[in-house]
């Protein structure tokens, strides 16, 4: 497996195998990897010829300055894990190198960027979008790897692809949890033990909530979460949205011709998780 630091040295390797018909596999990370950023490049390896993960811990994406400092970073770590996963090629760039100059570009996701996480993290998806652009004419990649886990990022990536005709085939993942069903995030090694031990009430009522969903109405459901996870002395609910799964669109009532989302940020002390679960998917 080769390291990359500079765009153009990575951009050089990656022509020369393009150019060979190699197909190119890609998944992008912002590092302090665990399991589930490890299935996607099991994945990747699976589907391509290459596969190249990048390391970027984008400034751009953070709206909150203390979240961006704290934001783990272990790149020996990451290296070691992406060998063994059989990774080609490693891009671990420092920020001018993804940045060389101002980007004017406008990024509108409309609704997308506008609920959820959207509208919890004020300019959070400009930045996704902005840093996912850049490191696609890099690397310009035959399929890109995403995990659902973040499901409202996966809509939005796709949609800058769209809007941006980028030549890319854009794959959502499973998302991968622990043993009690914790959704994998790299912010789960910032949990204390009583906030671990809390913390798998989310996928657990979710979960609940997708077996029973014709029990009770969209708002009753909502409350039933919020009183549930509010109620343990660790977790407080920031949302919960059950939306259309395409159009994010909040829907007031069910309907089995439809694929929903449910979606969730919870905070366990200052640490935010997020999951979702799909309904009729
Ligand atoms: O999901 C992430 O880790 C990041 O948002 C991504 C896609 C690597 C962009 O920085």
């Amino acid at each position: 497996m080769k390291v990359f630091k500079k765009t153009l040295e990575l951009k050089n390797e990656l022509d020369i195998l393009s150019k060979q018909g190699k197909k190119i596999g890609f998944v992008p990370t912002m590092g302090a990897l665990h399991h589930g950023h490890i299935e996607l490049v099991v994945r990747s390896v699976k589907d391509n010829d290459i596969t190249v993960a990048s390391i970027f811990v984008n400034p751009t994406q953070f709206n909150n300055p203390e979240d961006l400092k704290k934001y783990p970073r272990m790149p020996e770590k990451d290296i070691a894990m992406l060998e063994n996963a059989n990774c080609d090629y490693v891009f671990l760039p420092d920020y001018d190198e993804v940045y060389p100059k101002i980007d004017t570009t406008n990024y509108d996701f409309g609704m997308l960027e506008k609920v959820m996480e959207g509208k919890f993290r004020p300019g959070h998806f400009k930045g996704v979008g902005m840093v996912v652009k850049r490191l696609f004419e890099i690397v310009e990649p035959d399929n890109a790897y995403f995990g659902l886990k973040d499901y409202q990022q996966f809509l939005v990536i796709k949609s800058l692809v769209n809007q941006f005709d980028i030549p890319v085939n854009i794959v959502g993942c499973e998302t991968i949890r622990e043993h009690d069903g914790l959704a994998m995030s790299s912010r789960n090694l910032r949990l204390s033990d009583e906030q671990r031990k809390e913390a798998p009430e989310i996928y657990k009522s979710l979960s609940f909530i997708k077996k029973h969903i014709e029990d009770k109405s969209v708002l009753e459901w909502k409350q039933w979460f919020k009183d549930k996870i509010n109620a343990l002395s660790q977790l407080k609910v920031e949302y919960i949205e059950i939306s259309d799964a395409i159009t994010l669109e909040e829907v007031s009532l069910f309907d089995d011709s439809k694929s929903l989302v449910i979606c969730v940020a919870v905070f366990a002390g200052e640490i935010r998780l997020i999951d979702n679960v799909l309904i009729n998917d």
